[in-house]
């Protein structure tokens, strides 16, 4: 489903990816892990737009996707959250998903001023959509709640909402479960393999070794922006160059 080949981007002398590859199946969940630093969301940011590769590819369902604008990306069926929360504080989390599907409500400007009947049906299906999507994450009963209002975990939980509020095929999750305890990011994880039964692809970062081992089918390891190691969990744990990379850090015993 998604293709990056041999990916480099600098930011003046400071190279934050080297050639790197990576491969995500259809219908599977794939983990990129590293060091603070490594490139990770620099390679989300590539995937979805923002930025070009100095060199290499990023293909799609095999349509080339690498430097064309992110509305146009997320068209396609590519959707992703931020390692710092983007959402609209002071909007209730209802209005936040509204926002989400602004991307593929088909209705002109027009039809904007005019407010035609089928106008009304689309926004009708939209808030219903988004009534679906709150209760997915469980946040149903938080619908009118403001955003700044709701705790952390749960504007995280928001946030993967508003992202499938684009009805995405793929679904890139930039460490979801940063700030969480360990019983919030149980629950997430669970979370995710629900989201994952619908038949979506997930790519996600994450620092805890803990959470992704026991989701990802796959995992990619850049270090300084070059990759490590990709394969298996359990592979990828036992690689010394992981094992160095993680040394003193987050890698549990
Ligand atoms: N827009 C930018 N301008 C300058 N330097 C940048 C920019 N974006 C990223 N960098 C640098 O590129 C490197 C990789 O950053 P990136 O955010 O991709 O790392 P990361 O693996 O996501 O790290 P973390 O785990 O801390 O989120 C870092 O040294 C970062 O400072
Ligand atoms: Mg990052």
């Amino acid at each position: 489903m998604l293709q990056v080949e041999g990916v480099s981007r600098s930011f003046g002398k400071l190279v934050a990816l080297h050639d790197v590859s990576l491969r995500v199946d259809a219908g599977s969940i794939a983990g990129v892990i590293g060091p603070n630093g490594a490139g990770k969301s620099t390679l989300f940011n590539l995937i979805t737009g923002l930025g070009r590769p100095e060199s290499g590819t990023i293909r799609f369902s095999g349509k080339r996707i690498d430097g064309r604008p992110t509305y146009w990306i997320a068209c396609l069926g590519i959707a992703r959250t931020f390692q710092n929360l983007r959402l609209f504080p002071h909007a209730t989390a209802l209005e936040n998903i509204l926002t989400g599907e602004h991307v593929r409500l088909r209705s002109n400007l027009l039809e904007d001023l005019v407010r035609t009947p089928g106008q009304r049906r689309e926004e009708e299906q939209a808030r219903a959509r988004a009534f679906e999507l709150l209760h997915l994450v469980g946040l149903r009963r938080a619908a009118n709640v403001r955003a700044a209002a709701l705790s952390y975990g749960d504007q995280r939980r928001l946030e993967i909402a508003r992202a499938l509020a684009s009805r995405p095929r793929l679904l890139l999750l930039d460490e979801p479960a940063a700030g969480m305890n360990p019983v919030e990011k149980d629950g997430l994880a669970e979370l995710v393999r629900t989201i994952h039964r619908t038949g979506m692809t997930v790519l996600l970062i994450e620092h805890d070794m803990r959470f992704v081992m026991g989701l990802c089918e796959h995992l990619t390891v850049l270090d300084y922006g070059e990759r490590i190691a990709d394969g298996v969990p359990q592979a990828v744990r036992e690689n010394p160059r992981v094992i160095e990379a993680y040394l003193g850090s987050e890698l549990p015993a």
